[in-house]
């Protein structure tokens, strides 16, 4: 599909975007798929109250959700590769376009590849073409919680910390391109250094280059860590136990008692010290790509990883909705969009109605997954009730 293509789409009935970014109150109000996934052609109408979807598996659920995080940064709650999603059977592009509103002001966004360039992500902000999913992190935000998170304390740290690094993007869009400031001077010292690593000069920018923004990634993080704590994670403790978290890593734990332009010189020395060792490793073995998240169920006084399935599941919702308060507290920012998939299963019906109402409120527009209508009876009307069938989304209303 062509850019003119998803561009037509997106301005599908609507009027011209003013430049002004949308009030954290603005919703997303209508989501149009063409050939993604498993879907034709889906045009949703969101009402701005909680969407609780329920539908069998494979009823196409989770690619509606998948479909919303794509107007973000990243690859969306799948971390999926740009050839996974276009439509088995269709003519090869694919589109995906938003359109959030507060009821007076609109923008419209726009996700997909054309048939002819299918490893080209194309995004559009209203008419224009934006640089790459980066800059949809200005206008929205989001967390969410999915099933592959269910290991989350039992896989590597890798996993944890993009967790913690989605929380932090949250709060400011930065932080993404500070992380991919840092692991492109990080790639290319590595290169130097595969090559015998002669450019001194060269090496010494780019590890300058690591030392800036691993420090700011590090700072991020112990914000987000504070923001965390602020935040009281026990708030939510009569459904969701609450955690404590502590960030493993030399930089963090560096930046806890010493000033930020000292631990980012002392960093990029160290970078040079270790030029052989790296080199003879193929990575850096040093740096905010190597650290961890530790999460505590305060309650047990017992590390997550050690916690029941259950027990995991429940600390992991808590510290999302920690987040979402701790972005309910702060003023202005975008609008936040939640993504919770499969989330009612794994709750009895008392958390599950708790967590309704710490939804409520929190006020952000939240998207609920659930394979039976029943997992949403609780939610009332103060949720817009939809029922997926063969992929296809339709709006229901409660028995
Ligand atoms: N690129 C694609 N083209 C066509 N169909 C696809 C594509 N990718 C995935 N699907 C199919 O889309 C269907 C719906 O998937 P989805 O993950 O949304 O289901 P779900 O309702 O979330 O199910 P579950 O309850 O099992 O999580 C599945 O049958 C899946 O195989
Ligand atoms: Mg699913």
């Amino acid at each position: 599909m062509s850019q003119t293509a998803i561009r037509k789409l997106d301005a599908a009935g609507v009027a011209p975007a003013p430049a002004k970014l949308p009030a954290r109150r603005a919703k997303l109000r209508r989501l149009t798929l063409t050939d993604f996934r498993s879907y034709e052609r889906a045009e949703i109408e969101f009402d701005g109250r909680p969407a609780a979807i329920a539908g069998a598996n494979g009823a196409g659920k989770t690619n509606i959700l998948e479909a919303i995080s794509l107007i973000g940064p990243g690859r969306g709650v799948r971390s999926a590769r740009l050839d996974e999603l276009p439509r088995i059977g269709g003519p090869g592009g694919w589109a995906v376009a938003a359109r959030i509103d507060d009821g007076e002001d609109e923008r419209r966004f726009g996700v997909g590849a054309a048939a002819s360039k299918p490893d080209r992500r194309i995004c559009r902000i209203d008419d224009a073409a934006a640089s790459g999913p980066g800059a949809f992190s200005e206008h929205l935000r989001f967390l969410w919680l999915t099933p592959a998170q269910d290991r989350l304390f039992q896989e590597g740290a890798g996993e944890r910390r993009r967790f913690l690094d989605r929380m932090a993007l949250a709060h400011d869009p930065a932080h993404g391109k500070i992380s991919s400031a840092f692991e492109q001077a990080m790639r290319q010292r590595q290169r130097l250094l595969d090559d015998g690593g002669r450019d001194d000069e060269w090496l010494c920018a780019l590890e300058a280059q690591m030392a800036e923004s691993g420090v700011a990634i590090a700072a991020g993080r112990r914000h987000i860590a504070a923001m965390l704590a602020a935040a009281n994670v026990a708030a939510d403790e009569a459904f969701f136990p609450a955690a404590d978290i502590a960030l493993q890593g030399d930089l963090e734990i560096a930046l806890a008692h010493r000033k930020a332009a000292d631990v980012e010189e002392d960093y990029a020395a160290q970078l040079k010290c270790r030029r052989r060792p790296d080199a003879e490793a193929g990575r850096a073995l040093l740096g905010p790509h190597r650290s961890d998240l530790l999460v505590y169920h305060r309650g047990k006084s017992r590390l997550a990883r050690l916690c029941s399935t259950g027990e995991q599941k429940a600390l992991l919702i808590g510290l999302v909705l920690a987040n979402a308060r701790a972005l309910a507290v702060c003023a202005g920012g975008a609008p936040l969009i939640l993504l919770l998939d499969e989330i009612a299963a794994h709750l009895d019906p008392e958390r599950r109605a708790g967590l309704f109402s710490i939804l409520d409120g929190l006020g952000f527009q939240t998207f609920v997954t659930g394979t039976d209508k029943s997992l949403f009876t609780a939610w009332g009307d103060r949720a817009q009730h939809f029922e997926a069938y063969d992929s296809t989304l339709r709006e229901a209303t409660l028995d």
